[in-house]
């Protein structure tokens, strides 16, 4: 077999809708206070998407970000990916509907859908198109519009999520930049304790569906928290030890943004301090495959991060699923 090459990230971008729901709308909608979001999960607003707005025109608005930032024109993508649990509708991909946004006619297409760590499974998924040389450049797009399978009548879920897209390129690039390695994790007998259960084939669109809520997210919350912490510190080292890397090497932590607490557990497990670790939930809140995304183009942009920087990746959501990317910038 033909040498494997080093697939790196190489353009970044993000896009958030304009429209912002504070702590203090929530108040007027559910029977919650910005103290409890605030101490207990740590977000003050999200952004939520308008009327027109899908998760194709977002993420199409943060690949041309990324493309822009990478130097690429549209017509070069060889492979687009979406990672998303809000598609556009069930089929066509929305990698399919962020393809004809883009003009990009000459790319394949497909969705991933790992929930909270589809970001990182398409990363993981673009490596090795790029290292087997099947493929350029490939387009990473995690997009979602959860406003749009949020209860805003249950306040245990509607404080948490908001609607975003990040993007990146991945590209062969010359070591010591590059993806150095990947972990993925799923457990699938913990699916009921996050899941949105209506609207495929075991429990078909009907009046009954809708009627019993079936169209939103359900989740256990204190349920999954007691799993988050534990599975992304657990991948943290897996990947780590794969890459023969030390956690005080990482300069920067990317997890994703779903709860300070979580969050501040996985980094207390990976004995990394909290100035290593990149937060902006009290910005977006929760946006599910986004959020690692985001913070990854946010982390570039603001020159938090930089050439020969080495960022950590890692995810926890929905399968439940789990997973990290060691990366060299
Ligand atoms: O993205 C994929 C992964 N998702 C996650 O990682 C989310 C994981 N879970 C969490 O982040 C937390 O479990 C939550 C933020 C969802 C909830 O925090 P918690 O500390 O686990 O609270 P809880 O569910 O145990 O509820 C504690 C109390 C309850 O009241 P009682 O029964 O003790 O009287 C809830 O009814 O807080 C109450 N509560 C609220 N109070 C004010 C729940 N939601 C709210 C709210 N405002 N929005």
């Amino acid at each position: 077999m033909a040498e494997l090459l080093t697939a790196g990230v190489v353009g970044t971008g993000m896009y958030v809708p304009e429209k912002v729901l504070t702590n203090a709308d929530l108040e007027k909608m559910v029977d919650t206070n910005d103290e409890w979001i605030t101490s207990r999960v740590g977000i003050k607003e999200r952004r939520i998407a308008a009327p027109g707005e899908t998760t194709s025109s977002m993420g199409a608005a943060a690949a041309r970000a990324a493309l822009a930032d990478a130097g690429i024109t549209a017509a070069e993508v060889d492979l687009i990916i979406t990672a998303t649990i809000t598609p556009d509708m069930p089929w066509p991909s929305t990698a399919c509907f962020i393809q004809r946004a883009l003009g990009a006619t000459r790319a394949a297409c497909f969705d991933v859908e790992a929930a909270c760590t589809g970001f990182v499974y398409a990363l993981s998924l673009a490596r090795n198109y790029v290292a087997t040389g099947m493929y350029r450049t490939v387009l990473v797009v995690a997009a979602e519009t959860l406003s749009r399978i949020t209860d805003w009548e249950d306040r245990n879920t509607a404080v948490l999520f908001g609607d975003a897209a990040g993007a990146a390129v991945i590209k062969a690039v010359a070591p010591p930049a590059g993806i150095l390695a990947t972990h993925l994790g799923a457990d699938g007998s913990k699916g009921e304790l996050l899941e949105m259960p209506g609207g495929g084939s075991r429990h078909p669109t009907s009046h009954e569906t809708v009627e019993a809520r079936m169209h939103f997210i359900r989740m256990k919350g204190n349920e999954v928290f007691k799993h988050a912490a534990r599975a992304m510190a657990h991948s943290n080292s897996e990947v780590l030890a794969k890459a023969g890397i030390t956690i005080d090497q990482v300069d920067l932590l990317i997890p994703h943004q779903a709860n300070m607490r979580i969050i501040e557990a996985a980094a207390r497990l990976s004995k990394l301090p909290m100035e290593k670790v990149y937060l902006n939930l009290m910005h977006y809140g929760n946006t599910s495959a986004a959020t690692t995304a985001v913070a990854l183009a946010e982390a570039r942009r603001d020159k938090r991060v930089g050439p020969g920087s080495l960022c950590l990746l890692v995810a926890f959501g929905g399968g439940f699923t789990w997973g990290a990317c060691l990366l060299r910038l």
